[in-house]
């Protein structure tokens, strides 16, 4: 696995040494790319000791390869920037390529992880929000700054994350297999929002985080994704084709659209059962209690069911009791090759946690329970229990 390390002017640069020796006791080559203002506040010799390669700063330093930028591009699993300025941000949101790193940033097209680190009110201006908010948007991965005493002899946020939390973030970026290439994955995520009328809705407590994680997973390992994503507020997971819908019955035609695409489908989103019939403008205050009538909306996974013609398909049970026997029950009524049962009424895990605990029911196997753990190793867990009776976990 190899990857490249951005290190930019900040304090925080001196930290990139405990990512680069992180990153090297995985396992991974480790090239570093420094800005000029970097080296001001760590020399090039200490990364160039502890990654055992040359930094490259600039792209005239080796008259043999003038287009380094792109022969490292081809190379490398992930690019992460540690600590990545509040300069360095605006530069790479915007497209600015005026020196290696930033010339470099726009040549990657492996997954991005940048470590911003500055003081508070740099993190906290616009600017900076916004061109966070645009690297989000694009797939970059952001590990959060945390709080504490600053350089600036203050306490706020803005410190660099834990060189840790950063060596897992990239790795987990540059962790991908080719088990899952030649397969194209639907995924769907989140709630469904049902109209009331044009401005209130009936939804539910998904997040999508657990759908989300699935896309991502099935991305790393090379199936190409298309994620069917309800209202939600999580970036769009790298190399993942995002289709945004809001309603079930806006879901359902995404889904058919695109099911002659597909090969295996997850379906991990909380789909409304029912709907409002939805008024045309805002209903008024009548002083008086106002009744809703709910009319039963489509059955996504059950019509995927009843014609799936060697559809691999997986689909997920919220349930808060006889978790086992609603899932068993659903498993077989809509005609499904698995399904994920998790138990909602937990607020630890389920809906809307970062966690999760699951048992895989399979049609001819063995129920599979999934200790409590982050959404994303659940997702692992998922793709490799259905994939390996495919013959390519
Ligand atoms: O999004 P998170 O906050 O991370 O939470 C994850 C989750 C709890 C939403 C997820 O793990 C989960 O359980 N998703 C399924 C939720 C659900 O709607 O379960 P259900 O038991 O009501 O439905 C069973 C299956 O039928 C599901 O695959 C569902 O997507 C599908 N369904 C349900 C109703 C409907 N009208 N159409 C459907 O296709």
């Amino acid at each position: 696995m190899r990857i490249a390390l951005g290190v930019s002017g900040g304090i925080a640069a001196y930290k990139a040494c405990e990512v680069v020796r992180g990153l090297f006791k995985a396992g991974a080559e480790v090239q570093v790319v420094m800005t000029r203002n970097a080296e001001r506040f760590i020399t090039p010799l200490t990364l160039q000791t502890l990654s055992g390669r040359r930094v490259l700063t600039d792209d005239w330093d080796d008259p043999d390869a003038v287009v380094q930028h792109i022969e490292l591009s081809r190379e490398i699993d992930a690019f992460v920037v540690a600590p990545a300025t509040a300069n360095v941000l605006a530069k790479f949101a915007r497209g600015v390529a005026d020196d290696f790193l930033s010339t470099f940033y726009i040549s990657v097209t492996a997954p991005v992880v940048v470590a911003p680190a500055m003081n508070t009110r740099m993190l906290v201006h616009p600017s900076t929000r916004e061109n966070l908010a645009a690297l989000e948007r694009r797939g970059v991965k952001i590990v959060p700054p945390g709080s504490g005493w600053l350089a600036e002899r203050e306490t706020g946020a803005g410190r660099l994350a834990e060189p840790d939390a950063i060596v897992e973030a990239a790795l987990a970026a540059a962790r991908r297999s080719s088990a899952l290439e030649g397969r194209t994955v639907m995924v769907t995520a989140g709630p469904t929002r049902e109209a009331i009328d044009p401005v209130r809705f009936v939804s539910n407590r998904s997040s999508g985080k657990m759908g989300y994680a699935l896309a991502e997973a099935a991305q790393r390992r090379g199936a190409r994704v298309i994620l069917i994503s309800g209202p939600v507020d999580l970036p769009p997971p790298f190399g993942v084709d995002v289709v945004r819908v809001e309603s079930a019955v806006k879901m359902q035609q995404a889904v058919e659209r695109h099911r002659p695409e597909v090969d295996t489908v997850f379906m991990a989103a909380a789909v409304g059962d029912y709907a409002p019939v939805a008024a045309s403008s805002k209903l008024k205050k009548t002083g008086g209690p106002l009744e809703l009538r709910l009319e039963e909306g489509p059955d996504i996974l059950a019509g995927l069911g009843a014609h799936k013609d060697g559809l691999l398909l997986v689909g997920f049970a919220a349930e808060t009791d006889d978790v086992l026997a609603y899932g068993q029950s659903k498993l077989e009524r809509k005609n499904l090759d698995y399904i994920v049962v998790n138990d909602v009424s937990r607020s630890d895990i389920g809906f809307d946690a970062d966690d999760n605990a699951v048992t895989i029911l399979g049609r001819g196997r063995e129920p599979l329970t999934v200790p409590k753990a982050q959404k994303s190793r659940i997702a692992d867990a998922i793709l490799d229990h259905v994939f390996a009776s495919a013959g390519d976990a």
